[in-house]
């Protein structure tokens, strides 16, 4: 038995994959209407829909809206699976919350939309106590594989903030060589191959660049700080000699410009590193 509250797209889609596996579902949503045409038993109140199952899976916009709901109820012995998105400290402080009120909280995030939940592209990251987390594997592991990365509450959401950091930055900088190119009367289409063959190469660069940066170390080579920063000021002057939007490119160059100024000029591109990361303040041990 399990209990899905929130019921958007993603919501359902975790439902559906609950049911099609098997598992009998309740469901609560703030709008009833949603859980329409859902093969579930719809709870009349919050409090019928925790008392229904231990595992209880929160599919909702943030944080907020997890005290918005549970707020006023006893989830005590509740297995709390909360898959919405917020900052990592909202989701310390919620095990936290769902700690002192007898419930364990399990944070995480679901990392392919909400149609491809339930497939085998579908992954999601879990963290929180690990023994919780295999104890319900098997139900987990329906809507996604389950990816545990620590005892840290927030570290499954920080896992998934990462990947969309590169997702969004990703599809941001597609639109952005797409209008550049199309300024200049290049059909998006026409463009889109050479598009796909620099996404299907990224990976190439990134083992490398993380034993370089986990290291600490930025050998020179021809792709070097000053060679990739020069390339960075032309992307914004190309730019500003279509009328693109600058910002993005602009964004990146001003980090070369920095790791110049801090002495990089003629290490390895990775040496960008230096000046993104934490300064260290602030930055706990992992826990695992
Ligand atoms: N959609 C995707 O493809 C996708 C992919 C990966 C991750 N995610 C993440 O998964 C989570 C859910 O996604 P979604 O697309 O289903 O989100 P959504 O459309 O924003 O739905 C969120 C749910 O939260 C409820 N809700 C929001 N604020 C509330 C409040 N104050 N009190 C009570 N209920 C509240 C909504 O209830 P009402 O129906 O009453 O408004 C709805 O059921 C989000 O954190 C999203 O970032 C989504």
């Amino acid at each position: 038995m399990i209990t899905v509250i929130g019921l958007g797209p993603m919501g359902q889609a975790m439902v559906r994959s609950f049911r099609k596996a098997g598992h009998e579902v309740t469901v609560w949503n703030r709008t009833a209407s949603r859980a329409d045409g859902l093969d579930a038993t719809v709870a009349p109140t919050v409090a019928d829909a925790l008392a229904a199952s231990e595992l209880v899976v929160l599919s909702l916009t943030d944080y907020k809206a997890m005290y918005d709901i549970l707020g006023d109820e006893s989830i005590k012995d509740k297995v709390i699976v909360n898959l919405s998105s917020d900052t990592p400290n909202k989701t310390r402080a919620a095990a936290q919350w769902a700690s002192e009120r007898g419930a364990t909280m399990i944070g995480g995030g679901v990392m392919v939309p909400a149609e491809l939940v339930g497939t085998d592209k579908a992954y999601v990251f879990y963290s929180g106590p690990e023994d919780v987390v295999r104890k319900f594997e098997p139900e987990l592991g329906v809507i996604g594989a389950v990816k545990y990365v620590g005892a840290d509450p927030a570290l499954g959401q920080l896992f998934y903030q990462a990947q969309l950091d590169i997702f969004l930055t990703s599809l941001a900088a597609y639109m952005h060589a797409t209008a550049l190119v199309e300024a200049a009367g290049v059909p998006p289409t026409e463009f889109l191959p050479y598009a796909v063959e620099n996404f299907d190469m990224m990976s190439y660069y990134l083992e490398d660049a993380a034993k370089q940066i986990e290291q600490g170390r930025h050998p020179g080579d021809a792709a070097n700080v000053i060679m990739m920063g020069a390339t960075a000021d032309h992307i914004v002057g190309a730019s500003n000699e279509s009328s693109v939007d600058s910002a993005l490119p602009y964004a990146v160059k001003s980090m070369y410009d920095k790791a110049i100024a801090k002495g990089h000029g003629r290490d390895s591109w990775t040496s960008l590193y230096e000046v993104i990361r934490s300064t260290g303040a602030g930055r706990p041990a992992r826990g695992r």
